[in-house]
């Protein structure tokens, strides 16, 4: 548990600072994440914009020895991985796997109710990405590295029996959560290129 002063000395950037400096992390200090931090992230993320308020995100937490409850999932789906591709699954795969699901000391497994209506469950997903922005922000905010993954693992559910989604969830990304001291280069193209403005009305309507 952090004790009041490590909690008033933690960071708190503001938005725009957060969402230019925030980046995929790969690399954590094995330091564990008290878990009304983790909460905090968690209850940033669930004020997404959903529509219909349909709340249709799901977060498991993994720490510590939890993080077992993923190495299978992870090796099964790195076996599937190498066959795909027509390759020898190395001896190592499941010591990868457990490497793997022991590099951050907070995992997160986001998840979204599905629904039959295609439009719904469209949106839903996109409230969970949405909903998983944020909760990379409010990590970058408080000085924690964090990095979205999906993967075979989680586009082909592997991760479903072991971390016991119904029938009616599907996973949607892997969250991975901790301190670090990687050195990271943001890169992006301008916006400028990746935007259209319209500041006058089509010919004819004037
Ligand atoms: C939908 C989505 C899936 C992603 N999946 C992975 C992944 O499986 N493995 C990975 O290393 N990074 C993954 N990323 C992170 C991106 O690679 C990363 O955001 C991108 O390289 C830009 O780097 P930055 O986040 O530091 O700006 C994913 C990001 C998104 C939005």
């Amino acid at each position: 548990m952090a004790t009041p002063a490590e909690t008033e000395t933690r960071p708190l950037l503001d938005t725009l600072t957060a969402i230019r400096t925030r980046r995929s992390i790969k690399q954590y200090s094995p330091a564990p994440i008290p878990k009304e931090w983790v909460m905090e992230l968690l209850d940033a993320a669930h004020w997404a914009p959903n529509h219909y308020l349909t709340h249709p995100w799901r977060f498991r937490v993994f720490t510590g020895e939890g993080r077992e409850r993923l190495v299978d999932a992870r090796y099964q789906a790195s076996v599937f991985g190498f066959q795909q591709k027509g390759e020898t699954v190395p001896d190592n795969a499941y010591d990868l796997a457990r490497t793997k699901c022991y590099s951050a000391p907070v995992i997160i497994i986001v998840s979204m109710i599905t629904n039959e209506d295609p439009t719904i469950d469209r949106e839903n997903y996109a409230a969970c990405w949405v909903a998983i922005q944020n909760l990379l922000l409010a990590g970058t905010a408080r000085g924690l590295g964090t990095y979205p993954s999906t993967g075979d693992w989680i586009d082909h559910n592997f991760v479903g029996p072991g971390c016991g989604l119904g029938e009616n969830e599907r996973p949607v990304a892997c969250v991975f959560v901790g301190y670090s001291d990687q050195e990271t280069t943001g890169k992006r193209l301008p916006v400028e290129r990746f935007t259209t403005w319209y500041e006058t009305a089509p010919q004819g309507r004037e």
